[in-house]
């Protein structure tokens, strides 16, 4: 079964309309959000996965980078946390889980976030992750949905972080790929998400799951736009490209090919093993932002002052049949 099936499963449930749900199950969203008062809304998200990284100290600090990401990715500011943890306590040491719950406080720290509880359970197999609770203003929050024709695309981290974690488990990934997937992934997505609502975003989501192919057209779909990616201008792992040529592609690429390919039309000039990395499911993934063309070089060029050197330009929203994707 494949994630879309899960997906299907979850939003077929017979969920009763409530006014206060301003952002509910029924969209592809990153959160969800409920009105509290006319100056508040709460942004809900839960996230948590099996270790990629054999460091449990650097695992803990993923799973949460990535769990903050969605409220990072509506605009709103994370305000607690509460951990998910799954452990083999009878099988592995405790210290195992301290150094992984010690990681996920670290950029719980970084984010400002006060960790407030969670739950634990024992399990064959460790999971980690966080329920994170933020705010976010009413009428100011971003979803996927607002992309208009003429915005710009920017994308904030690069792309191939699954290759580089599939090479990785393979004993084949390099002292320096692992490093910079690791300092990719533990970037929290705060400054990105602050600097965008000063330049007017409209439209933005995170990359995950479903790379960022899948990403970009749930936003396509949800704005009824029509985006072109240009293909060079999308900043990738370089190591990423030589490990996909290996063949070390996790199975979650081809998934999201299979599940998303006929939306997409490829320039048949672009290679592809290019187009591979593009369905590469990233953990901690960046953030796409759908904004005013003169805006779009402006965030770009702030996110580079603070140091985010790979953050591009990767396209445009055009008007055509909505929900497609142009890779030139
Ligand atoms: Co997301
Ligand atoms: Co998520
Ligand atoms: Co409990």
């Amino acid at each position: 079964m494949g994630p879309e099936d899960l997906d299907q499963i979850l939003k077929a449930l017979p969920i009763q309309k409530d006014p206060r749900v301003l952002v509910g199950i029924e969209t592809s969203d990153d959160a969800g959000i409920y009105q509290l008062t006319e100056e508040v809304a709460l942004v809900q998200t839960v996230d948590f996965f099996t270790p990629i990284v054999d460091d449990p100290y650097t695992f803990g600090q993923i799973a949460a980078t990535n769990a903050l990401s969605d409220v990072y990715a509506m605009g709103g500011t994370p305000l607690t946390a509460m951990n998910l943890v799954a452990f083999p306590i009878h099988s592995l040491p405790s210290t195992i889980l301290k150094e992984i719950l010690r990681g996920g406080l670290a950029k719980m720290e970084e984010a400002q976030v006060a960790l407030v509880g969670g739950h634990s359970i024992e399990d064959k197999e460790i999971k980690y992750g966080l329920a994170v609770t933020g705010i976010v203003h009413p009428h100011r929050y971003l979803t996927n949905a607002k992309a208009r024709v003429g915005d710009q695309l920017v994308l904030t981290k690069p792309i191939g972080t699954g290759i580089i974690a599939t090479a990785l488990k393979a004993e084949m990934a390099s002292k320096e790929a692992v490093h910079k997937m690791v300092e990719s992934m533990t970037t929290l997505n705060r400054r990105a998400s602050e600097l965008m609502k000063g330049y007017d975003a409209h439209a933005c989501t995170d990359i995950t799951g479903f790379g960022l192919i899948g990403h970009a057209l749930e936003m396509a779909k949800a704005s009824e736009i029509q985006m072109v990616i240009h293909s060079e201008k999308v900043p990738i792992f370089s190591e990423a490209l030589d490990y996909a040529k290996q063949g070390l592609i996790p199975g979650g690429a081809y998934s999201n090919r299979r599940y998303f390919s006929c939306h997409v039309e490829v320039d048949s000039r672009i290679p592809e093993i290019l187009i591979d990395l593009f369905y590469d499911p990233q953990t901690s993934g960046g953030l796409l932002i759908s904004l005013p063309p003169e805006n779009a070089q402006k965030l770009v060029e702030a996110l580079r002052m603070e140091g985010s050197f790979q953050s591009s330009i990767i396209g445009e929203v055009i008007e055509g049949p909505p929900g497609r994707i142009q890779i030139v």
